[in-house]
């Protein structure tokens, strides 16, 4: 049985055939769709908000055929404290398949040990798995092949989007540089765990000279709201901007994954002069999901 429960667990070839089906999805989608999830409910499980993540798996399970339930953990007897391992077990006898959105990635990989259903990471403190194969489609789609490619990540090089672009780099060959101050870089366990080409740097404007791709992403993540002062005050600066944008390649993509703070990670006049490639990426949340979905049925 497969589940999606992270990047660095994704082999390469895993990873490129969801990205490829991906590609056949997106252009048949209202046409000729295979419904491999008929006669099958999945449950979507969510302790943080969502927009994209939630209605991109939403759409896409009825989309494939299947029926979909969405439970907030906290109106569930999870949010009581019933453990994970007891709530997987309960679903997994009801239930084909889940996509779970929680703080803790033991979590997510507890449910798909316990529930024996294949398990969907829809975002936890260590990853964004989801996000970043769609990311990497978005490129793709509009640049060719990322391999060989100069990724510059912006802001909170921690976070668990970042994290994701980290355990993506060396599987399909392009080079990742994080722009952070000191405190927001990666752990050296996940840099040597990752391998491949990545610099952490608190130099913003030479991590983004010659850059293919210019990312970012909100400076406080869902749980660190505590925090917000003390990362806003120490990740200032840290934004995609125009004059950024002069440093990179003259057709660099400039991409979001979403929620945007105009005015924090990334500038008003820069978001909109981009928000086709953003928005496009936003609708991609929901090819790459059907991929997604597909790859773990066959
Ligand atoms: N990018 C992303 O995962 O968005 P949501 O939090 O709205 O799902
Ligand atoms: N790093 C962000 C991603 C939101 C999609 C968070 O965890 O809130």
């Amino acid at each position: 049985m497969k589940h999606l429960l992270s990047l660095e667990t994704l082999p390469q070839a895993q990873m490129e055939r969801i990205l490829s089906a991906g590609v056949e999805i997106k252009s048949h989608r209202g046409r000729h769709e295979s419904q491999p999830l008929k006669g099958q409910t999945w449950v979507l499980i969510f302790s943080k908000s969502s927009t994209r993540t939630r209605v991109s798996f939403e759409v896409g399970i009825r989309e494939l055929g299947g029926q979909v339930m969405f439970l907030n953990a906290s109106d569930i007897q999870l949010g009581r404290g019933e453990p994970i391992k007891d709530t997987a077990r309960v679903l997994g006898r009801m239930i084909h398949g889940a996509v779970i959105r929680t703080y803790a990635q033991k979590d997510v990989e507890e449910f798909a040990q316990f529930s024996e259903v294949p398990t969907i990471n829809a975002l936890t403190d260590d990853e964004h798995p989801c996000q970043i194969l769609t990311d990497i489609f978005t490129y793709q789609e509009k640049r060719g092949s990322i391999r060989g490619k100069v990724v510059t990540f912006v802001g909170d090089a921690a976070c668990n989007v970042a994290q994701s672009w980290i355990f993506a780099a060396a599987k399909l060959g392009f080079e990742l540089r994080l722009a952070a101050p000191e405190k927001f870089q990666p752990s050296a366990a996940v840099l040597s765990r990752a391998g491949g080409k990545i610099t952490c740097t608190s130099d913003l404007r030479a991590a983004a000279r010659g850059a293919d791709l210019l990312y970012t992403d909100v400076w406080v993540s869902m749980g660190k709201e505590t925090e917000s002062q003390d990362r806003i005050r120490q990740l200032t600066g840290y934004q995609i901007n125009q004059s950024l944008i002069q440093l990179a390649k003259p057709d660099a993509l400039i991409m979001h994954c979403l929620p945007a703070y105009r005015g924090k990670e990334i500038d008003d006049q820069t978001f909109e002069a981009h928000a086709q490639t953003i928005f496009d990426q936003a609708e991609n949340r929901l090819h790459v999901q059907k991929a997604i979905l597909e790859w773990i049925l066959e």
